[in-house]
């Protein structure tokens, strides 16, 4: 017989699944206000610091979320563009990521859609497309090297190249241990031959790589004779950073605040972010 579950509570969680629980304000904020999870919501849930992050990248009128799971994407990207497409294709997990917005306070700028990207593709128009696809569950982590062709389900490089039939302009989530010499090529094959690829990393872990495609690749605006960089960080007297492969990455800048409870920063090429 099954015993069902609630993933929201810490103590009917399993005990592989308790490191999750601890890190609970992490991928939420405003957990205790009665955030929904489900099982594949815990492991796959973008953590709300970097999610904010990459809704300042992506700031624009109407963007996608094509795989908004939980809603760990889609409610930061409510907070900076006027409109979300939340997509998944789980009844349940849509359900908690609506649950979610609502918690947030922004439910009212998010239309949530249940359905299969992939075909849902030809019908959809936005300024921004983010791809958050699964990774194949917890395990991607094992292999050496993560192939986005072989290891994301729905082929990586073809969801890639169907989504540009909607937007140049694509941030793609992405394991740490992808080639980054692949997603280059992705560039390649994309109406613009550039990419920046980005290292999210909180608590001096990098947890992620989120590649930018189209205008959402920083250009560097000189500024008094600096270079400012989208996201707050300053370099002084670097090349550009644009390599022949259509890859970029930023190296070598820094800076760091604080907010209630957290310090944050950017170092050695990623995002960081402590607890007091
Ligand atoms: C990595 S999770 C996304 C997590 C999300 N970014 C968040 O912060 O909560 C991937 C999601 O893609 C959904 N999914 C898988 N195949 C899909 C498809 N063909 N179309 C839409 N959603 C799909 C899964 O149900 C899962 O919720």
């Amino acid at each position: 017989m099954s015993r069902r579950v609630d993933y929201t509570d810490g103590k009917q969680l399993p005990k592989d699944m308790q490191k999750y629980w601890y890190q609970r304000y992490r991928y939420f904020r405003l957990f205790d206000q009665g955030i929904r999870m489900d099982k594949e919501g815990w492991y796959s849930v973008t953590p709300e610091k970097i999610a904010a992050h990459i809704a300042q990248r992506c700031a624009c009128d109407v963007v996608i979320d094509a795989f908004c799971g939980v809603g760990g994407n889609a409610i930061q990207f409510a907070m900076t563009c006027h409109r979300v497409i939340a997509i998944d294709i789980d009844p349940v997990r849509l359900m908690c990521a609506k649950h979610n917005a609502k918690i947030y306070g922004v439910e009212d700028r998010i239309e949530f859609i249940c359905g299969d990207y992939m075909t849902l593709i030809p019908r959809l128009k936005a300024d921004v497309v983010f791809l958050s696809p699964p990774w194949g569950g917890p395990g991607y982590l094992t292999q050496d090297e993560f192939d986005i062709k072989r290891d994301i389900p729905m082929d990586g490089e073809f969801l890639f190249n169907e989504t540009c039939k909607i937007t140049k302009n694509i941030a793609y989530f992405l394991p740490r241990n992808s080639n980054p010499e692949q997603i280059g090529r992705l560039a390649g094959s994309g109406p613009e031959n550039t990419c920046e690829i980005e290292k999210n990393v909180l608590n001096h872990v990098c947890k992620a790589w989120t590649a930018y495609f189209g205008d959402l690749v920083a250009v560097p605006e000189r500024v008094n004779g600096k270079e400012e960089e989208a996201g707050g960080a300053q370099v002084e007297g670097e090349e550009d950073q644009y390599f022949d492969g259509g890859e970029k990455e930023r190296q070598d800048q820094c800076f760091e605040g604080r907010e209630e409870g957290y310090e944050y920063g950017y170092e050695n090429g990623g995002y960081y972010l402590e607890h007091d």
